[in-house]
């Protein structure tokens, strides 16, 4: 399927693999852009500038496909070391980046320069002209649905798709709630030029992370999710756990005076003990509602041929149906 999201990336497939806290480490990306997306390595998982680059040199061994890298841009006041990353991805000879999180106009320069494209992330249409003003190549527009961070506005993706289509001259992606041929068909009906999919890549043979948080995600329903740290105006969508209900009360008992050091047991470091060690109870991680269309754990490779498959039988078959006269 060629889309202007195919032709800018040079990839087979409009479907890309959006990074990932301590998930999107090379074996995913790799696994991903092999099976025709683009697959994403998360750049702030790996400790130090070196560690990426190192990270980059491993997933260049696995695929020689396009793959791009994740800098997430955090809030915090510690900040990483992003120039390094910046020049770890460059020095890789990474052709892709997905930015997320603030603003990435002070990094476009170098990148662009580099001759990189840049895919930033929005959870708003205002966001997303704001990307489009400062010279982003594309947008990945994230619906309420989505697992991780959906911002405050809470607009699902059937009114903020059309709404993003409606404003935006450059392409999107759509993400958020994105799981099969049926989401990638009505992701093109809205105006995107392909999807972006987390919470359903992790559900796949290649994910390198625990058994049990595959099985969790195959376990849950739509209903299975919460929003954490609305107070701190840092909403972040999880699955529910022990950890997640304690968070909440604490959430419902400090009201206004919730500060992040008081749910820090819950949510800082947590991602290792959950993704690698499988302890589930650990504290918050990010899972998304699709998590209710998972029930499955196939190969990328089957999951995204199934995805293809399904979307060229629903344009060609259940579509086309509707316009035979
Ligand atoms: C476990 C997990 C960790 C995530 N970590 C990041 C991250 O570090 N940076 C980022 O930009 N997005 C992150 N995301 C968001 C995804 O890239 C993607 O936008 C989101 O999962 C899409 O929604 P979906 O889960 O409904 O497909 C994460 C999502 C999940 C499920």
């Amino acid at each position: 399927m060629k889309t202007k999201i195919t032709e800018m990336f040079g990839i087979r497939h409009p479907i890309i693999q959006g990074g990932m806290h301590y998930v999107g480490f090379a074996e995913l990306a790799a696994a991903v852009s092999n099976a025709g997306g683009l697959g994403i390595i998360t750049g702030l998982t790996q400790r130090t500038p070196a560690a990426l680059a190192n990270e980059i040199r491993r997933c260049r061994e696995m695929t020689d496909k396009p793959f791009g890298v994740n800098l997430t841009f955090l809030p915090v006041i510690a900040q990483p070391d992003y120039p390094g990353y910046i020049r770890a991805t460059i020095e890789g000879g990474v052709r892709i980046v997905e930015t997320a999180g603030n603003n990435p106009q002070k990094w476009l320069p170098a990148l662009h320069e580099a001759g990189i494209k840049v895919i930033h992330k929005c959870t708003s249409v205002r966001h997303s002209l704001k990307a489009q003003s400062i010279g982003c190549d594309a947008v990945s527009v994230d619906g309420f649905e989505c697992g991780g961070h959906p911002g405050e506005d809470d607009v699902p993706n059937f009114i903020l798709l059309p709404r993003a289509a409606e404003e935006l001259k450059i392409p999107f992606v759509a993400s958020g709630g994105m799981a099969d041929g049926r989401s990638l068909v009505a992701a093109l009906s809205l105006g995107a030029d392909g999807m972006n999919m987390g919470t359903r890549f992790i559900a796949t043979k290649e994910a390198p992370v625990h058994e049990n948080v595959k099985q969790a995600i195959v376990a849950a329903s739509e209903l299975d999710t919460r929003l954490v740290m609305r107070p701190l105006r840092n909403t972040e969508r999880v699955l529910k756990n022990h950890a997640v209900e304690r968070l909440l009360q604490k959430e419902r008992s400090l009201g206004a005076n919730l500060k992040f050091e008081h749910i820090l047991e819950e949510v800082a470091g947590v991602y290792p003990r959950i993704m690698l060690e499988g302890a589930m109870d650990a504290g918050a991680w990010s899972c998304g509602m699709v998590a209710g269309l998972i029930h499955d754990i196939p190969t990328v490779q089957e999951l995204i041929d199934r995805i293809m498959d399904e979307a060229d039988r629903i344009i060609r078959q259940r579509l086309a149906r509707f316009v035979a006269d």
